[in-house]
């Protein structure tokens, strides 16, 4: 029996996937490293550090470690001014009718993102007080595709990994709600990955698990 869902955010609440993509974009274009959108799938649920080493695959020269972390801070401002546009408007029916009817079944609800920027983005798009918990990569030592934010997001609601649902858009994400023993529902780019356990086309879908 389904007691708990553990959503990620980037991707699967909200669409700023799709503005991660845009601020690395223009981050890394001094580089003119090669940079697209199927680049930008390996980043989704990765660490910002992380995401910048993808990236780097593709680049010839070598950037010190100040330069590294320069690039991921002038990635994050301007991630963060995209994400002064956001509001409530952002989130889908098809989203909100979905929390709305968990909720009402009792199921406990948590976020388990490797973002450092979730609580910024909650507040934005009005669901702040929405979850029961929220865990995000400001609170983790080990990103995905480890499983310690979702294992943390679980403990908080009170409910065992094998009676919760993970939901992702991202390949390391499915990885690290199957690492952590939990059920694995895929959405997006996700939906298509060999390992995720169910797949879904809107979140909506969610409730048909339960
Ligand atoms: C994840 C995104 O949710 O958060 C990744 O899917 C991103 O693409 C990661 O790199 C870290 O986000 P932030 O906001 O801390 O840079
Ligand atoms: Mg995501």
């Amino acid at each position: 029996m389904i007691k708990g869902v553990v959503f990620d955010l980037d991707g699967v609440i909200c669409f700023t996937d799709k503005l991660h993509y845009l601020a690395w974009k223009k981050a890394v274009e001094p580089l003119g490293v090669e940079f697209n959108e199927q680049i930008n799938n390996r980043l989704r649920g990765v660490s910002r550090e992380q995401s910048l080493e993808i990236i780097l695959e593709k680049f010839n020269g070598i950037l010190s470690a100040q330069e590294k972390s320069a690039i991921c801070f002038e990635k994050n401002e301007i991630y963060k001014s995209l994400l002064g546009n956001l509001s409530p408007a952002d989130v889908s029916e098809d989203v909100m009718q979905t929390l709305c009817e968990l909720k009402k079944r009792g199921i406990g609800l948590a976020v388990g993102s490797s973002s450092k920027n979730t609580k910024l983005i909650l507040r934005q798009i009005g669901l702040s007080d929405t979850f029961d918990a929220v865990v995000d990569g400001a609170m983790i030592t080990h990103t995905k595709p480890h499983p310690e934010v979702f294992l943390k997001a679980a403990e908080a609601i009170g409910v065992q990994p094998n009676s919760c649902l993970v939901v992702e858009d991202a390949e390391a994400g499915i990885d690290a709600g199957n690492a952590g023993g939990f059920i694995t529902v895929g959405i997006g780019v996700a939906a298509s990955y060999a390992k995720t356990h169910f797949s879904i086309c809107k979140l909506s879908d969610v409730l048909t698990l339960i």
